[in-house]
């Protein structure tokens, strides 16, 4: 029977959206076979479904990596990485730096007897001290969300192999184009694919991409948790993935402008961009980034909480959100949303303050993007904002 899309061969451009949760078994043979993994086929959704199967594809081409598995989120992809790789008795270092729902995740590992060190990014060449006989994982972002601090991911990889430790990299913040993980020594690499992947704030996915063996491993949790990402949002992400590296690639040229141009200004303190020479961890990102920097920067704002309020009230183009990696630029401050998954003592430790602002570039004019700020800067007080709390130090 010839496939009813490609009669005489001529493939469709896009990968058709199958919908089908369940598929009609032509005959016993074939039905072992596939769920033997002989052949390649599909029995029921959660397993897998074409449209996912051709962005997992994709993604693991970009991340140059054997596979890739894709789900509902990038927490999903987190937590599919824990419960496959980790067991009562095991130690795991984070950093503080990650996206803040991993502290969530977190305590439920501790309830499953999972013990949990955390450090903070500036201190990652401590990571040598924190390994332990029974440390069976590390897993790290850099640049790190919010602060856009940098991990050195080779240095991780070395420390690990002490003890032959998993290295798991979130390459949410860098994106593929910009930092490839598994080509510098990390075992495995998450995304929340509902960021610049896809890239136009219309979908939630999440992707992890190693080895084919690893692939079977996450398949296995997948399928029995059943995370797997529905059709119609594979298709949305494979449409953003083929504009991606266009996309990243601006945002990254339009983020260092705006940097440069974040860096005169008095009322902005602790400006953190890795494309900055005064970046502390510029020398390894120039290492191991390329093509830029990514499209993700923070900053102070004045002295005060109401400061960075006043400012991100009063721009006009920029967004105020959470999300970052997508089309129009975004702006939030951390500490009263992302960072509410850590409890309040919590949330200082680690350098992010009450007026720290994250911003995600996007791909507008970037003159109209430094436009917004300006005349925001301006009414959130200006120069004055600054002097006032020097003067309070
Ligand atoms: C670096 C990073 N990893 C993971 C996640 C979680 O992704 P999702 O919101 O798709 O679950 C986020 C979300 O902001 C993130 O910024």
């Amino acid at each position: 029977m010839s496939d009813p899309l490609t009669p005489y061969g001529n493939r469709p451009m896009v990968t058709p959206i199958v919908h089908a949760v369940n598929y009609e078994y032509r005959d016993f043979e074939v039905l072992r076979k596939i769920t033997d993994g002989e052949i390649d086929g599909y029995t029921y959704h959660r397993d897998d479904n074409p449209t996912v199967r051709a962005v997992e594809k994709r993604i693991a081409q970009m991340e140059f990596a054997e596979d890739c598995i894709v789900c509902t989120s990038g927490m999903a992809a987190c937590t599919l990485v824990y419960l496959t790789y980790l067991k009562t008795g095991d130690h795991l270092i984070l950093f503080n730096d990650i996206y803040g729902a991993n502290y969530k995740v977190s305590l439920i590992l501790e309830r499953l007897g999972v013990e949990v060190t955390w450090l903070d990014a500036d201190q990652s060449s401590r990571l040598d001290d924190c390994i332990k006989p029974n440390t069976a994982m590390v897993f790290l972002e850099t640049p790190s969300n919010p602060l856009c601090k940098v991990i050195d991911i080779k240095a991780a990889r070395r420390a690990v192999d002490k003890v032959g430790a998993l290295l798991v990299v979130d390459n949410t913040f860098a994106t593929p184009f910009h930092q490839n993980p598994l080509k510098l020594g990390a075992h495995l690499v998450v995304h929340s694919a509902t960021k610049a992947l896809g890239g136009h704030n219309d979908l939630m996915a999440g992707a992890v991409a190693g080895s084919k063996q690893d692939y079977t491993r996450l398949w296995f949790t997948r399928q029995a948790i059943g995370c797997t990402l529905d059709a119609y949002s594979a298709s949305l992400l494979e449409r953003g993935l083929k504009t991606f590296p266009l996309r990243a690639g601006r945002m990254s040229e339009n983020a260092i402008k705006v940097a440069r141009f974040l860096q005169k200004q008095p009322s902005v303190s602790r400006l953190s961009y890795p494309g900055l020479e005064d970046h502390p961890g510029h020398k390894t990102a120039k290492q191991q980034m390329h093509g830029g920097f990514g499209g993700l920067l923070s900053f102070d704002v004045g002295g005060s909480e109401n400061d960075a309020k006043r400012f991100i009230s009063s721009l006009k183009l920029i967004y105020h959100a959470v999300s970052l990696g997508c089309t129009e630029s975004l702006i939030c401050i951390p500490f009263l949303t992302t960072m509410l998954y850590l409890p309040p003592e919590r949330r200082m430790t680690f350098g992010v303050n009450r007026n720290t602002v994250r911003l995600s570039v996007g791909i507008e004019d970037y003159g109209l993007i430094i436009e917004d700020v300006m005349q925001a800067l301006g009414k959130a007080g200006g120069s004055t904002v600054r002097k006032k709390a020097e003067n309070k130090e």
